[in-house]
């Protein structure tokens, strides 16, 4: 089938304001869930966009680690073409795509640093291979070859062989604050279900948008 041709029907029992729980951190926890049961292949991946240096956007997946009222949590490294925009401009949006249930949720805020305690503790649960890529992987730098990086991989597993792989100093957590949030559920016919909720004075306001 060609690629123009591929149409897809969103039959989904589709989405009211009622059927929305009033706080959306809650709401996307609950959506999140359901993607999990569904059999969504990582449901906690995200794409994360921000802005470059030229002022054109950026975009990736990462994994989400964390959803709660202080926003959302990923754990990457902060040398990274991410961590400079960041560093640059914290401003940056998270979009979730769970596809087999045709939904989708688009955040909006800010980026801040998790904190050590945080960004630790997530560390010290990685696996230890993991744990030592973090060392040895400048992530988003031009390297060589894999050789290159499989050399660096084993100068920090020798390092570290026997002890604890300790956090590495430009690797840890962002947290994205919730300041906007969309829920869209597929509908037929193109005439799909989308919320916006923005918050006021810590209230939480939601108005339906046009598909
Ligand atoms: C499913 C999936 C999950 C990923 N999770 C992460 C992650 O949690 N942290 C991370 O730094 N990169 C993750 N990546 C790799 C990023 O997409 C990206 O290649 C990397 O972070 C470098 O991005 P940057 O050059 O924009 O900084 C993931 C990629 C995929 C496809």
């Amino acid at each position: 089938m060609g690629i123009a041709d591929r149409r897809l029907q969103y039959e989904t029992a589709g989405l009211d304001i009622d059927d929305l729980d009033p706080n959306p951190v809650t709401q996307l926890n609950l959506w999140y869930h359901q993607a999990e049961e569904a059999g969504a292949a990582e449901p906690n991946a995200m794409v994360v966009s921000t802005i470059g240096e030229n002022g054109f956007p950026d975009a990736r997946v990462v994994l989400a680690r964390d959803i709660s009222e202080n926003g959302i949590t990923f754990f990457t490294n902060r040398e990274s073409a991410k961590g400079a925009q960041i560093a640059a401009n914290p401003k940056a949006s998270a979009t979730f795509a769970w596809l087999q249930l045709h939904r989708s949720v688009r955040v909006r805020g800010s980026i801040s640093l998790a904190t050590d305690a945080v960004s630790d503790a997530y560390f010290a649960s990685r696996p230890r291979a993991s744990q030592i890529g973090a060392w040895a992987s400048p992530q988003s730098e031009a390297i060589g070859n894999r050789e290159q990086l499989n050399d660096l991989v084993e100068e920090y597993s020798e390092k570290f062989d026997g002890i604890d792989v300790p956090r590495p100093p430009h690797w840890g957590g962002y947290v994205l604050s919730i300041d906007s949030i969309e829920f869209w559920q597929g509908r037929p016919s193109r005439l799909h279900d989308r919320f916006l909720y923005t918050r006021h004075n810590n209230v939480w306001r939601a108005v339906r948008l046009a598909p």
